[in-house]
C-alpha cells in the first residue's frame, strides 16, 4: 500500500518528536503493508514550516530508514493550510507537492465550520495546474451533516483523501459513518494513515481496507490512486463497488 499522509518528519509539527520516533512510524507503516510513505508536516500559521526546512529533514528521514535497513522509501509533501495556500507563492506550494509530485497538494480540511473560500482556494490550485487533495474531511460536522457539500468540489477535480482511523470507528461513529458514506458516493479517493507517531493514530491502513469490505474498492483507494500521483500517471477509473455494509451503518446514524 501506498501511504500519502503522515507526520514523519521528526520535531517540525505534532508528530514525531525525535528521529528515533520517525523510525518507529517507518517500522509500524512496513508491519501495516505500506512500501511508500509520504511525509506530510503540517503548513499552517502554528507551525510555518519552509519547503526547504520539509526538504533537508526528509533527506535526514531517509538516510535513517536505509541505515536501520527499513524496507520503505519515504517521499515528500505538506499538508497546507487553506491560509498557507492562499499566501504562499504557488512555486513554493509545487515544492510541497505530494509524493513529490508537483501536480498534487495535501490541503488541511479545517475541523469546525465550513469557510466559504474553501472552493475559491482550491479553484485557485486547479487554474495553476495543482490538482488539490482534501485531507480527511470526514472529521468536519458539516461535512458529517452536509456530505453532498463535497459534490462540486470532487466535481471540478478535487480528490478526497480518507483517514484510516476514521473508518475503523478511532475517531468516532461519526468520522466512520461520513467515511465510508464519502467513499460509496464517490467523493474519496485515497485512504491515508494521518500517522501521528507510531501508536497514536497509528499506521491502520490494513484495518482500514478491510473496512471498506470491498477489495477491489479498497485496492484503488490504497494502490491505485495513491501510486498514480506518485509516479504522476493518470488516476485509474474507480471501480464499481461499495462498501459492504454501508446501508446498514447508514441506518444507524
Ligand atoms: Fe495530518
Amino acid at each position: 500500500m501506498i501511504d500519502l499522509h503522515s507526520h514523519v518528519l521528526p520535531g517540525i509539527d505534532d508528530g514525531a518528536a525525535t528521529i528515533e520516533e520517525s523510525l518507529g512510524i517507518a517500522r509500524a507503516a512496513v508491519a501495516d503493508g505500506i512500501a511508500v510513505l509520504a511525509a506530510t508536516p503540517h503548513v499552517r500559521e502554528d507551525y510555518p514550516i519552509t519547503a526547504a526546512t520539509m526538504e533537508r529533514l526528509l533527506g535526514d528521514v531517509q538516510a535513517a530508514v536505509a541505515a536501520a535497513g527499513i524496507p520503505l522509501r519515504v517521499v515528500g509533501g505538506g499538508e497546507l493550510s487553506l491560509e498557507m495556500v492562499a499566501g504562499l507563492p504557488f512555486e513554493e506550494v509545487r515544492r510541497f507537492g505530494l509524493a513529490g509530485n508537483p501536480g498534487y497538494v495535501l490541503v488541511e480540511t479545517p475541523y469546525r465550520g465550513w469557510p466559504l473560500e474553501i472552493e475559491q482556494r482550491l479553484f485557485e490550485l486547479r487554474t495553476n495546474g495543482i490538482v488539490p487533495v482534501l485531507a480527511h474531511p470526514e472529521r468536519n460536522g458539516e461535512v458529517q451533516a452536509h456530505p453532498e457539500r463535497l459534490e462540486r468540489l470532487v466535481a471540478a477535480g478535487t480528490l478526497v483523501q480518507v483517514t484510516a482511523a476514521s473508518l475503523d470507528g478511532r475517531l468516532g461513529r461519526r468520522a466512520r459513518t461520513c467515511g465510508l458514506d464519502l467513499i460509496g458516493r464517490g467523493f474519496a479517493h485515497l485512504l491515508a494513515s494521518d500517522a501521528h507517531t507510531a501508536t497514536v493514530r497509528e499506521i491502520g491502513m490494513s484495518a482500514a481496507a478491510a473496512a471498506v469490505g470491498d477489495r477491489e474498492l479498497a485496492d484503488w483507494l490504497t494502490v491505485g490512486v495513491p501510486g498514480a500521483i506518485l509516479r504522476g500517471e493518470p488516476v485509474p477509473p474507480r471501480p464499481q463497488g461499495r462498501p459492504r455494509g454501508l446501508l446498514g451503518r447508514l441506518r444507524q446514524r
